[in-house]
């Protein structure tokens, strides 16, 4: 019986004419046109005042992290229950890092948590929107304005959902998508910085300018470009940008064949929800997602283990998430124990994704259901 892997990067099938159309036009390497028309498509999708490519999802971060001026002294919130660069990218500022607890259910950041950790000292909540859910936005911005600090939309997962009708990575001042080969939409690696607080978007173009007004002298806005700021060297090749492009002009039929995919698995779990054996992991209320993955809990690590061992052993590729990043190696070292935040502790060990991607049909869903 054939296998089914965990993921198959998407193709759309106009790569490669891209491509070959910067091989004709000799601009190879970055803020060209390709990057120029990426950029505009993205702004125009999310109604966003300027979207920056990057050369990934984590550089949006650091980028975010640099513009909030964040430094020494300062705390930043982030759920143990993320990507390691969520947390990184935050600490290379010499801020620190303060992890909360995400909520079993969703996966999603536990407000009630964030506010018991907030101090004097905190600047910013990272919530990051998981498996393309999103937490209560509302709740979040009302927590951000009573406490007197910011919040970073960590998007990575979050291209094509939306909370409340209004897109994922526009809530926050900044927020940040990866086009990560795992991702629904992708350009190998790559992201893209969102600036939705248009008073930030001159210094995040001398930032993602390698610290230079370069943007500002192409603009003809300046007659020569110099140094002005520490910035660092943020964006893609011209031939990402293309890539990229293609990729974003099939994301409509991309979703919804996601979509159905989704819709089979939820269909197929619901029985064997209602008798106990497991749970689907749901967008809450008020979230359109963009079918990123599907995710269930078992009633135990111990299941979860041995379901994904019995899935692997007949050729499905079912797979964990996030180690919980306060009970990592570097958690530790940052003078965490894993029962500082139980819930997650307990949660990550009992959660299994499963199959999800344009490779694979509702038959091999149905299949994945009968191993249960
Ligand atoms: C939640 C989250 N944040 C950040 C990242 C980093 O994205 P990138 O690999 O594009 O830097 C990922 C990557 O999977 C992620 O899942």
């Amino acid at each position: 019986m054939e296998g089914v892997r965990f993921n198959s990067p998407f193709i759309s099938g106009n790569e490669r004419k891209y491509i070959d159309e910067v091989f004709e036009s000799g601009h190879f390497s970055g803020n060209g046109p390709f990057t120029q028309r990426v950029q505009t498509w993205l702004e125009d999708f999310l109604d966003a005042p300027r979207v920056l490519l990057t050369h990934s999802c984590t550089a949006g971060l650091e980028m975010s992290a640099m513009l909030n001026g964040f430094g020494p002294g300062d705390e930043i919130i982030v759920p143990s229950f993320t990507f390691v660069t969520t947390a990184s990218s935050m600490m290379r500022t010499g801020a620190k890092v303060v992890f909360c607890e995400v909520e079993p259910e969703t996966m999603l950041i536990d407000i009630n948590d964030v506010e018991s950790k907030i101090t004097d000292r905190t600047k910013a909540i990272v919530p990051v929107h998981y498996a393309g859910f999103s937490p209560d936005m509302e709740i979040i911005s009302q927590v951000c304005k009573r406490h007197k600090i910011t919040f970073i939309e960590d998007s990575a997962q979050g291209l094509g959902s939306s909370w409340n009708g209004r897109k994922l990575g526009t809530f926050a001042p900044l927020a940040s998508i990866s086009f990560h080969e795992t991702k629904n939409i992708h350009s190998g690696l790559g992201g893209c910085l969102v600036v939705n607080d248009e008073g930030l978007i001159d210094e995040a173009e001398i930032i993602w300018e390698r610290g230079t007004n370069r943007s500002a002298f192409f603009k003809g806005l300046v007659d020569k470009y110099s140094w002005q700021a520490v910035g660092s060297s943020f964006y893609p090749s011209e031939l990402q940008s293309a890539f990229l492009l293609a990729q974003l002009e099939s994301m409509e039929s991309n979703l919804s064949q996601r979509m159905e995919l989704w819709n089979e698995y939820e269909r197929c779990f619901t029985s064997l929800e209602k008798s106990g054996v497991l749970r689907i992991i749901r967008p809450p209320s008020g979230c359109y997602h963009n079918a990123h993955m599907f995710a269930i809990s078992l009633n135990s690590p111990e299941e979860a283990d041995k379901t994904r061992i019995r899935l692997n052993e007949n050729g499905i590729q079912a797979v964990i998430h996030y180690v919980p990043l306060h009970t990592s190696p570097m958690g530790i070292k940052m003078g965490y124990s894993p029962e500082d935040l139980p819930k997650t502790n307990l949660a990550a060990q009992c959660l299994l994704r499963l199959p999800l991607h344009l490779d694979m049909s509702i038959n091999d869903i149905q299949r994945i259901a009968s191993l249960f």
